[in-house]
């Protein structure tokens, strides 16, 4: 059975250890592997985790100083890691084909994407449309142009030339990410610096990651995922009932269905992170149904100039939201609820805080939080894109009426230059882009949400609006991709190359 909601304690990921200098930069060593965990009270679930871990271990890096992650694969599948939000050199980004393959693999690499062609050819051949051109005569090997393949261990080389912020790593492997992900291949990574530490906001104690996402058990306790094919090797996606991504009923913060945190009367910091394949969320937190306010103090990639109220937390798939909460307004004794009001019942529930110490509050809240924050303006585009993300008559999910293919040529902008991209959709989508980070600038014509704010790297695009952004690459060039962050979609072929120059 599943348990009674906020009767389990929440846990806080393990903070990773370096275990060596490479190159003169700290490494830290991530192995991939399957555990079997707690989850639910009396069963056993198996996992794939980092360190066999669900989540993984949070790396904590300092901004200005490089590290290097040694990934290793003890699955019996293929992964690739990405750093979500992250600027970091292509080769190390965790591009869908550009794979860390376990000697206990026995497919090919290219099966799910062949085979999806394939069905699209003939499907092309039925309908008569010419839409997907693809050689049917497949080569026996993966085609190198194509597929990367380390075997054992790859190296990630991560720059941390970036603001304090709490960016996320997790599996992007082509055709399985939602499934891998879903089986527990996530993990946190904050980057911190003298900046942000000067502010004196809320830390140690006082300061909670919460990696928040829905799962599924079977009678067995185990995870249930509709995969097409449960072991992941030759067809990728999910049954036809899925389409528009995969919903789990139990929601789990750091791991735990609906735990419940102590703290002490005073502000806390949370990271929020919705790791979910696909459920949205819009967040409040509650005393006795009276809503508490929430302090937004950062958005995905970073701090916002100044802190700013908001009432609610939207957060769809990918989204961080860097929040304080003053528990230092209520008595001893008072229970906070953390709720999601997108959903009814248990599944609306996600976690619930009990304030039970009194404590001196050091923590500070200051009126400014980036002196000098640069914020983008419609004149600085060079240029101006439209990416429309939609549905085809063929129920596949497209951008600007495109199947990912990795070998096509992507869109190339060029690296530190400012673009204005229009964003439209037929569903909720949330674009997410690799390297480049944005801004909103407008929603539907008019002033962005203040949920909006700040520099993001993933944002909800609402069904048959436009959503305009303000994007900057910075720091590399090379190949890197957008794509919506509805793990089902992305597996579905929902994702374009961009090229940085
Ligand atoms: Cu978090 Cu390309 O993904
Ligand atoms: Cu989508």
């Amino acid at each position: 059975d599943l348990p009674q909601p906020f009767s389990i304690a929440l846990p806080l990921p393990a903070v990773l250890t370096p275990d060596g200098i490479q190159d003169g930069k700290t490494r830290y060593t991530l192995t991939q592997r399957e555990a079997d965990v707690e989850i639910v009270p009396g069963f056993a679930t198996t996992i794939w985790g980092y360190d066999g871990t669900f989540p993984g271990p949070t790396i904590e890096a300092r901004r200005g100083e490089p590290i290097v992650v040694r990934v290793s694969n003890e699955l019996a599948v293929p992964t690739s890691t990405h750093l979500h939000g992250g600027v970091v050199a292509p080769e190390s980004d965790g591009y869908p084909t550009d794979l860390l393959v376990p000697t206990r693999f026995k497919g090919r690499v290219d099966a799910a994407m062949l085979a999806m062609h394939k069905r699209a050819q003939v499907q092309g051949q039925q309908d008569g449309s010419s839409a997907h051109q693809h050689p049917t005569d497949a080569p026996a090997e993966p085609d190198p142009k194509i597929w990367t393949l380390h075997r054992v261990a790859k190296d990630y080389h991560y720059a941390c030339d970036q603001a304090a912020s709490t960016l996320w790593y997790h599996d992007h492997r082509m055709d399985f990410s939602a499934p891998q992900v879903w089986k527990g291949l996530v993990g946190s990574f904050l980057i911190r610096d003298a900046e942000e530490e000067a502010l004196n906001l809320p830390t140690a104690d006082q300061e909670l990651l919460l990696v928040i996402c829905d799962r599924s058990f079977d009678a067995d306790g185990q995870f249930a995922y509709p995969a097409l094919d449960p072991t992941l090797t030759e067809l990728s996606g999910v049954q036809d009932d899925y389409m528009d991504g995969v919903l789990g009923d139990v929601i789990l913060v750091n791991g735990v269905p609906w735990p419940v945190a102590k703290v002490s009367n005073t502000r806390h910091r949370l990271r929020l992170l919705n790791a979910s394949n696909a459920r949205q969320y819009d967040l409040t937190l509650s005393v006795n149904g009276e809503s508490v306010p929430i302090s937004q103090i950062g958005s995905d990639a970073g701090l916002l100039a100044r802190p700013q109220r908001l009432d609610s937390v939207p957060m769809s798939p990918a989204e961080r939201f860097d929040v304080v909460v003053d528990f230092g307004t209520f008595p001893v004794g008072t229970e906070v609820v953390l709720e999601n009001t997108l959903a009814t019942g248990d599944s609306g529930k996600v976690m619930k805080f009990i304030i039970d110490e009194a404590k001196d509050d050091r923590s500070e809240l200051p009126d400014v939080l980036v002196k000098d924050f640069e914020q983008l303006r419609r004149q600085d585009a060079q240029k101006t894109r439209l990416f429309d993300f939609r549905m085809t008559a063929e129920r596949m999910w497209v951008i600007n009426g495109e199947a990912f293919d990795p070998s096509a040529a992507g869109t190339r902008v060029e690296r530190d230059t400012v673009e204005l991209w229009r964003l439209t959709s037929d569903f909720n989508h949330p674009v997410h882009l690799h390297l480049g980070h944005f801004q909103v600038l407008t929603r539907d014509g008019r002033e962005p949400a203040p949920a909006d704010a700040g520099w993001k790297d993933t944002v909800n695009v609402t069904p048959y609006g436009v959503t305009e952004v303000l994007v900057k690459f910075t720091k590399f060039e090379g190949r890197y991709m957008l794509h919506c962050h509805n793990l089902e979609h992305e597996d579905m072929a929902m994702m374009a190359n961009v090229d940085v120059v």
